[in-house]
């Protein structure tokens, strides 16, 4: 082999050049190319220091900026040579550095190595994605928020193992996703806040003889602090797998609403219509709507949740401290991260478009003897029956009803004297699907008076 088939940046000590299986395998270029602009400021901020160090000239770290900054501006253009013998992104920028400012560039790697650059570039861009995600988050908040706010009041049927159960307004159910993607909000928000230290300046696993200051490149790429211990900082993903976790929670979450809205956009059930922009044709049956982006949330979750594993097991017994097998972190966190971006936009526009049909969600609710629960309060409160008792007197009265083919609130006094002689006429007050959620006044119940509260109490968190 010649001298110019040896890498560049490590091939001293080699006497021959990689076989093409071990640049197959072992080359990053290819996906980790979206590090780029997280390598770029991480060195910049490198470059930084060690001038004000003294560890290099205030000149040489000046050639250093430039030059980086015209590195940015090509692979911002697409006229970045990427090349696959320089195995990855850190070491395509410095060798490109090298060919536009010459020898300052071969000094921008003392008091580091690619291990904790790799480590803070991933950080950077985890912590970049987390951001994304929030806003994502917070644009699907508002969108269910609107839709809680136009029905607060409008009743549907709430279902226990998909059966009728209970009426609950559509306020309720929207404001139900309110607080799980709250949940993953706050998830998030928890495992920025931890992974927001700084690897930079472990160098490759013990630390630097020269005396660089990790508080200022810390400061200037905007993490709290420094990482503490060199070996953890060069070896650890945690932050990535908690990610990860968040962000599978999170399409979870996605999954429900969107199974939701597959079912209610049913011909049998015709609850909501989603909008043309979210739907799709069929190319032979001509009056299909389909609910593809729907669908395609529902499950998104396996995508996220496999490299959620994948992650997982790459770490699983590793030895301290960095080991190669991390770089298998990337494709995995680089497909969850823009699946759960992409899902939420589209759940986002999905939910800011939906039409609710008021009318069927109101017939729905009143079918299923789905006061049958307000009766049997009532037959506690007013005739003072033990529950058992009057969930029995109850039962019997869904029967006789089912029996002549009419609802509750159709069965005549004498049909309901005959099971229980105490019954009035004041029975059917509690019947009818508004009074029954009005009722359910306690906290976190359905009443349209308690869902208000609760929107408003998000508007003023979410703005
Ligand atoms: N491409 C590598 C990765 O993503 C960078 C770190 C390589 N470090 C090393 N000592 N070979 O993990």
């Amino acid at each position: 082999m010649t001298e110019n088939t040896r890498n560049t940046m490590w091939g001293g000590r080699f006497a021959e050049g990689p076989d093409a299986v071990m640049q197959a395998i072992n080359a990053s270029i290819a996906f980790d190319r979206r590090l780029a602009p997280q390598d770029i400021r991480g060195s910049r901020a490198h470059a930084a220091m060690l001038a004000a160090t003294g560890i290099l000239t205030d000149s040489d770290a000046e050639a250093i900026r430039e030059g980086l900054i015209t590195v940015l501006s090509e692979i911002e253009a697409g006229t970045f040579p990427f090349r696959t013998e320089l195995e990855d992104i850190h070491m395509n920028v410095e060798a490109r550095l090298g060919e536009l400012i010459g020898e300052p560039a071969r000094r921008l790697h003392t008091a580091r190595s690619r291990n904790d650059q790799v480590a803070t570039d991933f950080r950077l861009w985890v912590r970049d994605r987390i951001d994304a995600a929030t806003a994502g988050l917070t644009a699907l908040i508002r969108a269910l928020l609107a839709q809680a706010g136009a029905g607060a009041d409008w009743v549907m049927p709430g279902f226990t193992h998909l059966q009728t159960a209970q009426p609950v307004t559509w306020g309720h159910h929207m404001m139900a996703y309110v607080e799980m993607f709250g949940r993953d909000l706050s998830r998030l928000a928890d495992a920025r806040a931890r992974m927001n230290e700084c690897p930079l300046g472990a160098a490759a696993l013990a630390g630097t003889s020269f005396p660089i200051d990790r508080e200022m490149t810390a400061r200037e790429l905007g993490f709290d602090r420094p990482m503490a211990n060199s070996l953890d900082a060069v070896s650890d993903r945690d932050f990535a797998l908690e990610f990860l976790a968040a962000a599978a929670i999170c399409a979870m979450h996605l999954s429900r609403l969107a199974e939701e809205l597959v079912i209610w956009s049913s011909a049998q059930f015709r609850f909501v219509t989603i909008s043309d922009r979210f739907t799709t044709g069929s190319s032979i049956m001509p009056q299909k709507k389909n609910p593809d982006a729907a669908e395609l949330l529902r499950a998104k979750l396996g995508r996220i949740l496999g490299a959620t594993v994948a992650l997982f097991t790459v770490m699983k017994g590793l030895p301290l401290a960095y080991s190669k097998d991390m770089q298998e972190d990337k494709e995995q966190v680089f497909d969850a991260a823009d699946t759960l971006l992409v899902g939420l936009a589209a759940m986002e526009g999905m939910v800011r478009d939906l039409t609710a049909n008021r009318a069927a969600l109101e017939r729905a609710a009143a079918s299923g003897f789905s006061t049958a629960t307000d009766l049997a309060d009532w037959l506690v409160r007013e005739l003072g029956l033990p529950f058992r008792e009057a969930h029995h007197v109850t039962g019997t009265l869904v029967r006789a009803a089912e029996a002549r083919g009419c609802d509750l609130p159709d069965l005549p006094l004498e049909a309901m004297q005959a099971v229980h002689p105490g019954i009035t006429e004041a029975v059917y007050g509690v019947l009818g699907v508004r009074n029954s959620v009005a009722s359910r006044t306690s906290y976190g119940g359905t009443a349209p008076v308690r869902v208000r509260e609760q929107i408003a109490r998000w508007k003023e968190r979410i703005g």
